[in-house]
């Protein structure tokens, strides 16, 4: 197969840990026998640093003729790199968002896992975590609060800001969907968080995802408020399986679950539209501190390429040749300084990729 891979490096880690994780996919083409064209495309600091801009029509368009989007990180330190003097629609973040939505991506699966060889890392009492937990949250990524309208403007002398959080039934109904089938393929429970005691458009989720679970009788469903969802995820994280949710309550439980692991250098993420087509990335940002020093860990981004190949391009036995190479590197050892611990050994990013590869 050949397979057409969009590659966005990003800023800060973002170049080193996509340069392990094409080690790792093109090790893994050779010995499968498949062919892999890259196409390498800018986002964020790195695009206006050569555009001015964060993104490109020339890079959507480029994108979109891929198969699909390996991603890194983008964005930087707000304090101190030029790019956060630029109006708000010219930064890093703005460029991600508007390829979110140009190629709508409006799934965004964010799976939270207590890796057994972690354990360690989890800041959770043993006795709350016992027996693991394996959850995937399901963002909803091109609506909401994110893409409302909003303003700045002065009212009566006032300075007065506006961001609106707008859904329609139609946006809510896909996500949803795609959060039931995904729950069929795991523990068969969804629990859909909102804010219907306050906000119209969370009342509205609320009976949109009641809609959908008549078709899903296999699924058990469960509405549960954000602000208990944030209590919910330390009391008793093994409670859930697949958590939906709109796009803001997403960006925040998906931070805190993956705290909450213990180890976000681990996780992958994808964003998926109706077809295919997905972009891959770690749930880690760009980590500018840690830039350019060798030490940032690999792992996330490479079970994002793992995802890709499972989700885009239906090569199962590839991903979970990828998965269990990390998951050997792990069981002997190998550990990058966020999840190093007494008695294990420490390694840096290309050795980290090195090993993995090796083991594909
Ligand atoms: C994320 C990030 C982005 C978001 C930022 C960088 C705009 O926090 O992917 O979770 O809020 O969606
Ligand atoms: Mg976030």
């Amino acid at each position: 197969m050949n397979l057409k891979i969009g590659v966005i490096k990003g800023d800060g880690i973002g170049p080193e840990i996509v340069t392990e994780a094409m080690k790792v996919l093109d090790k893994t083409a050779a010995v499968y026998g498949h062919t892999i064209q890259y196409e390498q495309l800018l986002l964020g600091g790195a695009s206006i640093d050569v555009h001015g801009v964060p993104l490109t029509e020339d890079t959507i368009a480029r994108a979109k003729a891929c198969d699909a989007v390996l991603m890194g990180s983008i964005g930087g330190d707000a304090k101190t790199s030029p790019w956060y003097k630029l109006e708000p629609d010219k930064r890093p973040e703005a460029g991600l968002l508007k390829i979110r939505k140009a190629l709508n991506l409006f799934a965004n699966l964010r799976p939270a896992v207590l890796y057994e060889e972690l354990k360690g890392a989890c800041p959770l009492k043993e006795e709350i975590t016992e027996g693991g937990f394996d959850m995937m949250i399901m963002r909803e990524l091109t609506g909401g609060l994110y893409f409302g309208e909003r303003k700045t403007v002065e009212e009566g002398g006032v300075r007065t800001a506006y961001d609106s959080l707008t859904y329609n039934e139609n946006e809510i109904r896909r996500i949803a969907k795609r959060a039931f089938d995904i729950a069929m393929k795991r523990r068969r429970k969804v629990t859909s968080v909102d804010k219907a005691n306050v906000l119209d458009s969370s009342r509205l989720w609320r009976s949109v995802v009641e809609e959908v679970a008549k078709d899903y009788p296999d699924v058990t469903v469960e509405n549960m408020l954000v602000d208990n969802c944030a209590m919910q995820l330390v009391k008793d994280p093994k409670q859930f399986d697949v958590i939906l949710t709109e796009n803001m309550f997403g960006d925040i439980l998906s931070d805190e679950a993956s705290m909450v692991t213990g180890s976000i250098g681990m996780l992958a993420s994808a964003s998926l539209n109706e077809t295919k087509f997905g972009l891959y990335e770690p749930s880690g940002g760009s980590a500018p501190d840690i830039a350019g020093k060798g030490i940032a860990n690999p792992i996330a981004t490479i079970l994002s390429a793992a995802m890709m190949l499972r989700f885009s391009f239906d090569l199962d036995a590839e991903a979970d040749a990828i998965e269990k190479a990390v998951a050997d590197v792990l069981k002997e050892g190998w550990r990058t300084i966020d999840i190093m611990s007494a008695g294990k050994k420490q390694v840096g990013t290309s050795e980290m990729g090195d090993l993995i590869s090796a083991r594909i």
